[in-house]
């Protein structure tokens, strides 16, 4: 019983959020282009710092304050951006204390929606560079950042690479697509992000037993489906899902070939649209990251548990959530290590 309830609290507890946290390279100003819908925290070292957000309002830049509801100064200064949209594209200033400026960020939050997912091993092209229709001389082209690791070890996997819309004037500095064009409406299908996948297939380094298990999950709307989300999954890192120990890949759902299964590009797979009960797994980095369990064989113990609800429960809740909380303890910490472990 003790069991099942460990098991529902750990599924009530939020687990570990860490969004992908962005740095500057030079210390002080920088341009970037990301991805919309995607959570990301900016680099401040400033405790009690204070952000100010500009974005290109009208052709002028209009002034907003960072007390919007998806934006969060954190006690270390950093600010954390939650669901950012492609309106939110524009200058992050982070003032210290006395209002001294310590770092500027410029970002564009290119439009997830428009992301073209292409892989190689389907013989995919990717965009070509074109020139931009408001003068010959501006060239639209696809910045690619590195790939990332591949999703999984010891067989084949996969890893994605992600690329930023960049248009280049002349001989000078190319400028993320919607920080150039700031409100100049203009269409064209090549003015999007894209992301790209490849086989990858590298050897296992890291043994990691630590993670969580969701049970009792339902496919519940209409559709008889469930979305199930990865911890720590992101667009910015490598996922990895699999279905009762089967692989499941974006070379199977880009070629049609997975009918029970969606991966949400949006978010680089990081939720999964089931329609089918299983075992789910997924892994991030390769590490395993949390099972999920169908709900049919657990309907029993859980019924039980209602009716048994009394002060030996309360009990046994207050040991679950200790249990929890330092089992959640346990994979930051080991998360950490891991970590340790990468750098070497
Ligand atoms: C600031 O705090 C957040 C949340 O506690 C953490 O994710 C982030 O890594 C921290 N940044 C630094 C530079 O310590
Ligand atoms: C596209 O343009 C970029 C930026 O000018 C350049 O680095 C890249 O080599 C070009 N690619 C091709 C295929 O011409």
């Amino acid at each position: 019983m003790l069991t099942t309830l460990w098991l529902l609290l750990c599924f009530a507890l939020p687990v570990q959020e860490s969004p992908f946290s962005i740095s500057c390279p030079n210390h002080k100003h920088c341009q970037l282009a990301l991805l919309s819908n995607n959570d990301i925290i900016l680099h401040c070292n400033a405790p009690g710092a204070q952000w100010q957000f500009f974005r290109s309002l009208k052709s002028t830049w209009g002034s907003s304050s960072t007390t919007n509801l998806n934006m969060e100064t954190m006690l270390n200064g950093s600010l954390l951006i939650k669901n950012p949209l492609p309106y939110h594209t524009g200058i992050y200033n982070c003032n210290d204390k006395d209002g001294k400026k310590v770092m500027r960020y410029e970002i564009d939050f290119q439009d997830v929606l428009t992301l073209r997912i292409t892989h190689k091993d389907l013989d995919q092209k990717t965009l070509q560079n074109e020139s931009l229709s408001l003068s010959s001389k501006e060239l639209v082209f696809t910045h690619w950042e590195p790939w990332q690791d591949c999703n999984r070890c010891g067989v084949p996997g996969e890893r994605k690479r992600l690329g930023y819309c960049y248009i280049q004037k002349s001989l000078e500095n190319p400028i993320p697509c919607w920080l150039y064009l700031g409100d100049k409406k203009l269409w064209s299908s090549r003015l999007r992000p894209e992301m790209q996948v490849e086989t990858c297939h590298i050897p296992c380094t890291l043994t990691d037993v630590e993670y969580v298990i969701f049970d009792n999950f339902q496919l519940r709307n209409k559709a008889g489906s469930a979305r199930l989300t990865c911890p720590l999954g992101s667009i910015y890192r490598p996922v990895f899902w699999e279905a009762n120990d089967l692989s499941l890949t974006w070379k199977d759902q880009l070629s049609g070939k997975s009918i029970s299964t969606i991966m949400d590009t949006s978010n680089g797979g990081s939720w999964l649209q089931v329609f089918q009960p299983a075992i789910y797994r997924c892994f991030v980095h390769q590490e395993l990251m949390a099972q999920f369990n169908s709900k049919a064989t657990r309907k029993e113990k859980a019924n039980s548990v209602l009716e048994g609800l009394n002060m030996m429960i309360l009990v046994g809740m207050v040991l679950a959530v200790l249990g929890c909380l330092l089992k959640q303890f346990r994979f930051s910490q080991s998360r950490r290590i891991n970590k340790m472990l990468l750098v070497k």
